[in-house]
């Protein structure tokens, strides 16, 4: 699953909306059995919630992204070695 944009409007910012936005995300998906969660963010922000950073010489995005802040989040332990190549052709459970 591809997670983004994620925006939360100015007057409810720091209130933790956001991560509570990411962290519903990644539930939902676990819960209909997807085992990869991509996105394209900051890793100060996105790295508690789950993700690290992606190997840029293995996972490719379409389009211009900075490679340095493609992340996954695996909902299943192991899931992100079976990712590898352009995303847009990736078929996940
Ligand atoms: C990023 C965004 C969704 C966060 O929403 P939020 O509800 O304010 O976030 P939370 O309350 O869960 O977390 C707030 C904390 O995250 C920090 N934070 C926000 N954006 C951050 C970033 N890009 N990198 C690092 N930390 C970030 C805040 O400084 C704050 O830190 P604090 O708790 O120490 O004060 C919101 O700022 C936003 O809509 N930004 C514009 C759109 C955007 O950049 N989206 C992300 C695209 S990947």
């Amino acid at each position: 699953m591809l997670l983004g944009p994620l925006a939360v409007h100015p007057d409810f910012a720091k209130r933790g909306a956001g991560r509570g936005l990411v962290r519903a995300a990644l539930a939902a998906a676990r819960d209909q059995g997807h085992t990869l969660v991509l996105l394209v963010g900051d890793e100060p922000y996105y790295g508690p919630l789950g993700f690290r950073r992606v190997d840029p010489t293995r996972v490719t995005l379409p389009g211009p992204v900075n490679p340095l802040r493609v992340m996954l989040a695996e909902l299943v332990p192991g899931a992100s070695l079976t990712a590898y190549g352009m995303a847009k052709n990736w078929t996940w459970g």
